[in-house]
């Protein structure tokens, strides 16, 4: 049985970066290529041998519901039609072994409520948190498979990490670490959004993290922070003052799909590794003429 079993997706947010086109449908709802952000980040959990999806929703985001649910119609309709592959496709979107929970987060008061709206179904187990808007194309089984690797060994909470430029640290939580005495590395400090000049590394936490449940507690205890919100970076402080905290510079390539520079650059990288869309899009490419 996998380490990991659940896997908590906060989706409550507004999407305001890709307004118009997050009116009316979620952010993560946002396709690349052919799949929506969120389905992305879904694959990546069951990849590491999550079995229960738990979305922290809000108002808006009834297409992630039903984008996991089965599509009846659709099914009759394309079975019919004798459209096996796109039926297998349709069908495939959420394996029959793993289910989803949806909790509605009534207020929108930050990333570490959002966590701790997830308590009662996590209960006393270690779970990942999930961020869609980080689209990662993780070595092996993808991210969250390395780093449950990381909590078999060590036992602790792990947090993907990767490095950014020096001017963007205001963009992410940002952790200061220290070699342990098995290679790895452990947190010793980490500050939501800080400024360049004050940010104590430019090692940057990604929309990865894999929480022991003592997280709950000091999320409950944890006041609102940096913009005015509860925020997971201030309860994770909380815990590596009980518990150790290790973060993990993942193996794989992350796109930053929560800004819209990042979105196209994930498009473009996607399309052209598709395996039927790619040698027509590279062609397609070669056409445009860039200064
Ligand atoms: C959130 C977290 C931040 C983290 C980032 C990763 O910020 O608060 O610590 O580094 O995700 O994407 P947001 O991007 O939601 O502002």
């Amino acid at each position: 049985m996998a380490t990991i079993r659940k896997a908590v997706f906060p989706v409550a947010g507004l999407g305001t970066r890709f307004l118009p086109a997050t009116k009316a449908s979620p952010k993560e709802m946002l396709p690349v290529v052919d799949k929506p952000l969120i389905q992305y980040a879904v694959e990546e959990a069951e990849a590491a041998g999550v079995e229960q999806m738990v979305f922290i929703t809000g108002r808006n985001k009834r297409s992630i519901e039903d984008h996991f649910d089965k599509a009846y119609e659709l099914e009759m309709e394309l079975e019919a039609g004798g459209k096996q592959k796109l039926l297998k496709i349709v069908q495939g979107v959420l394996p029959a072994h793993v289910s989803c929970i949806y909790l509605r987060q009534a207020e929108a008061l930050g990333l570490g409520h959002a966590v701790l709206c997830a308590q009662p179904v996590i209960g006393d187990e270690p779970f990942a948190v999930i961020l869609a808007d980080d689209l990662i194309q993780g070595e092996a089984n993808g991210v969250i498979a390395q780093m449950a690797e990381v909590y078999e060994r060590f036992g602790c909470s792990v947090l993907g990490v990767e490095e950014v430029p020096h001017q963007e640290t205001n963009k992410y939580g940002i952790v200061a670490t220290e070699a342990g005495p098995d290679g790895e590395l452990r947190v010793t400090s980490i500050v939501e959004k800080p400024a360049p000049a004050e940010a104590p590394s430019n090692l940057a936490v990604v929309g990865r993290y894999l929480l022991t449940p003592r997280i709950f507690d000091k999320l409950a205890a944890t006041q609102a922070g940096a913009g005015g919100e509860i925020q997971l970076t201030d309860g994770i402080a909380a815990l590596l003052a009980e518990e150790p905290v290790i973060a993990h510079p993942f193996k794989g390539k992350r796109y930053d799909c929560g800004s819209k520079l990042g979105y196209l650059e994930a498009q473009v990288e996607l399309g052209l590794q598709h395996p039927e869309l790619g040698a027509p899009f590279a062609a397609y490419l070669k056409t445009l003429t860039i200064d």
